[in-house]
């Protein structure tokens, strides 16, 4: 642990990743679903993005490579972070993303600062929980700062009371890994080996929160370098929903509600009793208090806002109507069920099915989709549509519809194809730049790799596999990925 670190691991860097609930787009649909006033991020829009604990800036520079006329600033205290991100930035020549190396427990005091503007958005992914009260102190004072009026603001957490059954095992991988190796991520894997022994003994406080077996064997299959950022630091605790509100209300921010969109709605995520138990409170702390209860998540991600202004329900389903969404899967493959916190969900094939084939070539307005061609349905919830489609991962909001493939989004992936390569499995998870749709689209190496080299006019299934060294036998991959996969990226503008 250095010196520096107010308990936090440096000793190894963060893996690079985007997580969707932190797209500046889902994160304004989650104020609109909620009936909180704001614009969609749309067009030429200047907007500034703020990223708190940024890792190796993934995030930053995908949004930077997405949006051009947009400026993201990202902060993080680890050097070697901000070394990484930089080089990144040079080599996809990126001009509107600034990394800068500080530490949050002091920045807001801090002259460098000043130089920060007034964020439209500010995310937090991956930071509260595993941060020392300072830290956390100080991210408010930041926040109470720079975050301008009407600005909205993403942080995840790990929450109680879906930790609390957990909170021995982590202390146990934590204080046991510490003792029984050198570096963070060797602590790690000795502190999870050693309460899988323990938990072989029948220990009464492994063995009672049932899935404790299994979350341990999903937790040895993860990158070592999560696991020392997730396990190892000293001050990680995990929090009740209204603790954190209280906390960022100090910086006048409200919550307003969450950007895994799904559980915006309480009938997808409780059952009818619970619900029914839900509505009992107007509060709406009182409310999540009563869904942290019932569900089984453990990371929260919440949206607040510095000012929000309601709206009237139909001023609401108008500004739901006029979003633009793209699919992020192929039509054929939307499910005829969907699982959702409160079980599964039923999707209407009548309903849906047009639906989602009228966006097969690009993104379409909620309102257009609604009033496509053979609809069977309710064409008067917006909410809803966008709750199941994007809220599940099906679909994306698109900032600029119309755009084609931009050259900076089209560098980044190129660079991020080049670099996670080096270390990574041609089948790891990443994210596509896109600027028609402003954000990432979800894809793996193989995927951007062939959709880049479709970009580039080759789709010859022999010689991508000859680039890439495959066995005859992985061809079908390429295949695969070309008839269902390639579609999707240009009906999102990645190629
Ligand atoms: C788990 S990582 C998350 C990184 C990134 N947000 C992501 O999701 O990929 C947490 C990050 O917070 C940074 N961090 C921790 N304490 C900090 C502090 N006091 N000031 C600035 N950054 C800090 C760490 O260096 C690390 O990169």
């Amino acid at each position: 642990m250095s010196a520096w670190s107010s308990g936090y691991i440096t000793d190894i860097t963060y893996l690079s990743g985007w997580y969707r609930q932190q797209s500046p787009a889902i994160l304004a649909l989650a104020c609109l679903m909620n009936g909180a006033e704001t614009t969609m991020p749309a067009g030429d829009d200047p907007v500034h993005v703020l990223e708190l604990g940024c890792g190796q800036g993934y995030a930053a520079l995908l949004l930077a490579a997405s949006n051009p006329t947009w400026r993201i600033t990202a902060i993080d205290f680890n050097p070697a972070h901000i070394a990484a991100a930089r080089a990144w930035a040079a080599e996809a020549r990126l001009e509107n993303v600034t990394f800068l190396e500080a530490d949050l427990a002091t920045l807001a005091e801090d002259p460098a600062a000043r130089d920060i503007p007034q964020a439209d958005f500010v995310t937090l992914h991956g930071v509260w929980t595993w941060v020392s009260p300072a830290v956390q102190a100080g991210i408010v004072r930041l926040l109470r700062d720079k975050v301008r009026a009407g600005g909205i603001v993403h942080v995840s957490y790990n929450v109680l009371p879906a930790w609390g059954a957990r909170l021995g095992m982590q202390r146990l991988i934590h204080d046991s890994g510490r003792l029984l190796a050198g570096r963070s991520d060797r602590q790690a894997e000795e502190g999870i080996k050693l309460a899988q022994n323990l938990l072989a003994t029948e220990a009464l406080h492994l063995r009672q929160p049932a899935a404790t077996g299994q979350i341990l064997e999903q937790l040895s299959q993860l990158p070592v370098s999560y696991l020392a950022h997730e396990l190892m630091n000293g001050h990680w605790k995990p929090s009740f929903m209204a603790d954190v509100a209280a906390a960022f209300g100090d910086a006048k921010l409200e919550w307003v509600g969450a950007s895994q969109l799904i559980e915006n709605f309480p009938g997808l995520t409780l059952t009818g009793p619970q619900v029914a138990v839900q509505q009992r409170f107007d509060d709406p702390l009182m409310r999540e208090l009563v869904k942290d209860m019932c569900i089984d998540r453990a990371l929260r991600h919440d949206v607040f806002m510095r000012g929000a202004r309601r709206m009237t329900p139909a001023t609401r389903d108008a500004a739901l109507m006029d979003v633009s969404i793209g699919m992020a899967i192929p039509p054929d493959e939307l499910p005829l069920e969907a699982s959702i916190p409160a079980g599964k969900v039923e999707l209407s094939q009548a309903f849906y099915q047009p639906i989602v084939e009228a966006m097969a070539d690009g993104p379409k307005r909620v309102i257009d989709l609604l009033h496509a061609d053979r609809v069977q349905g309710r064409r008067d919830n917006p909410a809803e549509l966008i709750g199941i489609l994007v809220g599940l991962g099906f679909a994306e909001p698109a900032v600029r519809s119309g755009a084609g493939p931009g050259a900076a989004a089209m560098r980044f992936n190129q660079v991020a194809l080049r670099r996670l390569r080096r270390t990574e499995s041609i089948n790891r998870q990443a994210a596509a730049a896109s600027s028609r749709m402003g954000t990432g689209m979800p894809a793996n190496l193989l995927e951007m790799f062939v959709a880049d080299q479709a970009g580039q006019g080759n789709s010859d299934v022999d010689r991508l596999a000859e680039l890439l060294g495959l066995a005859p036998d992985q061809r079908a991959a390429i295949d695969a990925i070309i008839l269902t996969r390639l579609p999707v990226l240009r009906a999102a503008g990645v190629y």
